[in-house]
């Protein structure tokens, strides 16, 4: 593939920029994927504002679905195949991976924004780019090992394939996988964006009984609303902890899906003796959070970390879909405004400002 082709691109030092890139063949164990659609995760924005620091170029996006184009030797898939690409490409050798808790995973290079051999396929006059989370799909075509192609439906739509791609199986699985609610459980949700409307939708699925939400954003609260929650908060106005304890005695779980180390600190104090915190936005690197050690011990109350909600991409995302095409998880009402990749900006502008629902970029 010696044509070239727009892509999104991070630039150390001057932020989004929009460069066109070459992708070389797919070779042993890869294959090549025409992207149809790519989601606008805050994990981007987490590198576009320096909160995860970056002094390569890198080829953003990380939640998308494709075409298989081209495979590589010893690769199962064929040309025409649906996929969804899953950015926590597991090296299925690690004991991690042997467990079967693939989202743990400790040989994946995904992470460091490579290929599993170190390398990019991505070049742009005579420059490396590299792949962040291992795929970079904000542009026409990719190369990522097997291990990160899922094979989907035909019939699912390739915006919700990608949304499947990070934020629903985050968030579902943040309920289902992670927390493991049961039926009748109380939950709070800070944050309704992609991965918190997920979530929510994830409390659905499981049976939850009361499902609070909370956000800033009005129009994001109505959503939550669509998806189940049962009750919306205004994180502005409303001390939330304070709200948890009068009205549910602490809920037996709360979620934070923002990313922020203040209100990861607060979600104790949400929860009721024996309930779980669990951390599922991504703070800026090295962030600390203060938490009273003595009521944790005390109280019984848990803190759960949840990577990719706790997800075996191989197996849930498959099950996700089926669930979408069944009629029983509304994932195309998660997708929001669609747009080509020029124009980036404006989808990362909305995503800052908590505008619409998932952005989506098309090549
Ligand atoms: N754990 C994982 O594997 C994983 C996967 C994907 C994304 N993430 C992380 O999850 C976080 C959320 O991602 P997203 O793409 O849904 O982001 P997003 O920007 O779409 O959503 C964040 C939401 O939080 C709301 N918010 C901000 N401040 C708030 C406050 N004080 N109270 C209540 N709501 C508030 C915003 O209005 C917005 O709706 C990010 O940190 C992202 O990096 C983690
Ligand atoms: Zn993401
Ligand atoms: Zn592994």
């Amino acid at each position: 593939m010696n044509a070239t082709t727009p892509a999104v691109v991070f630039e150390p030092g001057e932020g989004l920029t929009l460069r066109e890139v070459s992708v070389r063949e797919p070779r042993t164990g890869e294959l090549a994927v025409e992207i149809r659609a790519a989601g606008v995760c805050h994990s981007d924005l987490h590198i576009l504002n320096g909160d995860w620091p970056e002094d390569r170029p890198l080829v953003l996006g990380h939640e998308a679905a494709g075409i298989v184009t081209a495979v590589g030797d010893g690769v199962d898939l064929e040309p025409g195949d649906h996929v969804v690409l899953s950015w926590f490409a597991p090296c299925g050798r690690c004991d991690r991976c042997a467990s079967g808790k693939a989202w743990l995973c400790t040989g994946t290079r995904a992470v460091e924004n490579v290929l599993p051999d170190g390398g990019t396929a991505f070049r742009s006059d005579g420059e490396e780019l590299w792949p962040f989370l291992g795929l970079g799909a904000f542009t026409g075509s990719v190369i990522v090992p097997r291990s990160a192609a899922v094979k989907v439906a035909s019939e699912l739509p390739f915006e919700v394939g990608a949304l499947l791609g990070c934020a629903v199986t985050t968030g579902v699985g943040a309920a289902v996988n992670t927390a493991q609610v049961r039926p009748g459980e109380t939950a709070v949700v800070i944050g309704c964006g992609g991965v918190g409307l997920a979530t929510v939708m994830g409390l659905r699925l499981a049976g939850a009984g009361t499902v609070v939400a909370v956000d800033l954003s009005a129009e994001r609260r109505a959503a939550a609303e669509r998806f189940g929650a049962t009750v919306t908060l205004d994180g502005a106005t409303v001390d939330v902890p304070a709200w948890c304890q009068e009205h549910l005695g602490g809920a037996d779980y709360a979620f934070e899906a923002v990313g922020s180390p203040r209100l990861i600190e607060q979600l104790p104090s949400m929860i009721r003796s024996g309930g779980a915190a669990v951390v599922v936005g991504m703070p800026p690197i090295g962030a600390k959070v203060q938490l009273d050690a003595f009521e944790l011990a005390d109280q019984g109350k848990r803190i759960l970390g949840c990577n990719y909600g706790s997800s075996v991409a191989a197996i849930d995302i498959p099950r996700l879909a089926d669930l979408f095409l069944a009629g029983r998880l509304p994932l195309d009402e998660l997708v929001g405004t669609t747009r080509p990749l020029a124009e980036a900006q404006l989808a990362f502008d909305e995503l800052k400002a908590g505008i619409g629902l998932r952005g989506i970029l098309v090549p």
